[in-house]
C-alpha cells in the first residue's frame, strides 16, 4: 500500500511508513471521542486502548447497557483523557460535540449465521446511530465496526442523505482488521516483523469481498512462492471465521478488532490534526470502481477523506478475483440501501399514524 502512495508522491518509503505500535500522532489532545457499544466486547478494550491516546481530550461511553463501571474502572488509569458515561437514552448527549464516533454495538456473528440474519439484528444500530449524528455531531467522522459493514455502512449512508447531512469524506466502514491480519500472517510467512509488512487491502468486509493485493505487498515475495500466497490469502479472507469457530459460539473477534479499531481511529485524529501521509484502508462511499461503495486506500485529513487513492495495481490474478467478487459486494449494498428505505418507510407511516390519532386520544396512549 505504501509502496503505491510513493510511486504516486515520489517519496521515499520509509517517509511514509508508520511503525512502532498504534500511537503515532504528535500528541496535541483535544479531540473528543464517542465510543457507542462501549460495554461490549470490543468496545471496552477499544475503550482501554483510546484512554491511552494522547490525541484523545474526552472519552465519552456509550451503551444500552450502562457503562457507568467500565468509566469508572478506566477513569483511573493514568492518562490524561477524561472519561464520561451516558445511559441508552443519553445518546444524544453522548455525541455532542464529538469529532470521531467510532460504532462497536450490536451482535457479533454467531457460527452458521448468515450475512442477511446479522444484517436484520445490527440495522437498528445503523438506524439509530446515523440518526443520533445527523442531529448531535453532523460534522463527526463516523467510523463504523458493526458488521455486516458491507451492508451496514450503505445503510448508514441512506440515513444521513435522507437527514441532508450526508458527507461521503466522512463516513468509515473499518476494515482495518484485514489489514492487521494481512501484515500479521505475512510477517510470520516472511520471518519478518508483521509491522514492515505493507499491503493494500481492497473490496469490502467479508469473506471473499476481502482482497489483500499480494503483488503490491512490500516486502515484495520471491515469485515461486505465488500459490503459498493464494492460501495466505484464504486465510485473510476466513480469519474472522477462525475465530468465531475457537470461541464456539461465544462471539466473534474483539481484542484483535479493538487494536485495528484503535489504529483507525488515531489515524482519523491523526488527519484531524493536519498531519501528513496519514494512509489508511477503509470501507467507504466511493466512486472509483462501478460499485458505490468500496475499500480502498486512502489519505485522511481535517475533513476525513483528503484523497481516495483509487484502485491499486493488480496482476491478472487479482482483476479476475476482484471481478469475482463484485456481485456479492453489489448484493451487500443493495441490502443496505433497502433496509434504510424499509425503515424510514416504516418511520414515515408511524409518524403519520400517529398524527392521525386525535390529540385526546394521544394524551391517554402515552400515560
Ligand atoms: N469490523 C470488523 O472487523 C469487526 C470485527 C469483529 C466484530 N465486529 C462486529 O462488531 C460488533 C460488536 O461485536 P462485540 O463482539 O463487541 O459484541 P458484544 O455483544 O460483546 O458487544 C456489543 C455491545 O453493543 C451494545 N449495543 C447493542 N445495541 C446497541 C445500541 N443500539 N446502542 C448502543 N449500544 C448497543 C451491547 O449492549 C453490547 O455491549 C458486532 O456487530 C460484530 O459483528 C466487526
Amino acid at each position: 500500500m505504501l509502496g503505491h502512495v510513493a510511486r504516486l508522491s515520489k517519496l521515499p518509503l520509509n517517509y511514509l511508513q508508520n511503525r512502532g505500535g498504534i500511537w503515532t500522532g504528535r500528541g496535541e489532545r483535544n479531540y473528543k471521542v464517542t465510543v457507542v457499544g462501549a460495554e461490549g466486547g470490543i468496545g471496552q478494550p477499544l475503550s482501554l486502548l483510546l484512554k491511552q491516546n494522547p490525541l484523545i481530550e474526552q472519552l465519552a461511553l456509550h451503551d444500552v447497557i450502562e457503562a457507568k463501571g467500565v468509566a469508572a474502572d478506566l477513569s483511573h488509569i493514568c492518562t490524561p483523557a477524561e472519561v464520561s458515561h451516558f445511559r441508552s437514552e443519553e445518546l444524544l448527549e453522548a455525541l455532542q460535540d464529538a469529532h470521531v464516533v467510532v460504532v462497536a454495538a450490536g451482535l457479533p456473528r454467531k457460527p452458521g449465521m448468515s450475512r442477511d440474519e446479522l444484517m436484520a439484528a445490527n440495522a437498528s444500530v445503523a438506524l439509530t446511530v446515523a440518526c443520533a449524528v445527523s442531529i448531535a455531531c453532523p460534522e463527526a467522522l463516523l467510523a463504523f465496526i458493526t458488521n455486516p459493514i458491507n451492508a451496514i455502512v450503505p445503510m448508514a449512508a441512506e440515513f444521513l442523505k435522507a437527514k441532508g447531512v450526508f458527507d461521503p469524506n466522512r463516513l468509515f466502514g473499518i476494515t482495518t482488521l484485514d489489514v492487521v491480519r494481512s501484515k500479521t500472517f505475512i510477517g510470520k510467512f516472511m520471518s519478518i516483523d508483521p509491522d514492515l509488512v505493507d499491503i493494500p487491502v481492497i473490496g469490502g468486509h467479508a469473506g471473499i469481498t476481502i482482497l489483500p493485493l499480494l503483488s503490491q505487498c512490500y516486502p515484495k515475495f520471491p515469485e515461486a512462492e505465488v500459490e503459498e500466497l493464494q492460501r495466505l490469502r484464504q486465510r485473510i479472507q476466513e480469519a474472522g471465521t477462525e475465530v468465531v469457530e475457537a470461541k464456539a459460539g461465544k462471539g466473534s473477534a474483539t481484542l484483535s478488532m479493538a487494536y485495528a479499531g484503535a489504529h483507525f481511529v488515531n489515524a482519523l485524529l491523526r488527519g484531524l490534526d493536519d498531519e501528513e501521509d496519514v494512509l489508511e484502508c477503509a470501507y467507504v462511499a466511493s466512486n472509483v470502481a462501478e460499485l458505490p461503495f468500496l475499500a480502498t486506500p486512502m489519505l485522511l485529513g481535517p475533513n476525513g477523506i483528503k484523497q481516495n487513492l483509487g484502485l491499486p495495481s493488480m496482476n491478472e490474478e487479482e482483476k479476475a478475483a476482484f471481478e469475482e467478487m463484485l456481485p456479492e459486494l453489489r448484493d451487500s449494498i443493495q441490502l443496505g440501501i433497502r433496509s434504510a428505505q424499509t425503515a424510514m418507510k416504516d418511520i414515515q407511516q408511524e409518524d403519520n399514524a400517529s398524527e392521525q390519532i386525535p390529540t385526546n386520544k394521544r394524551a391517554s396512549q402515552s400515560e
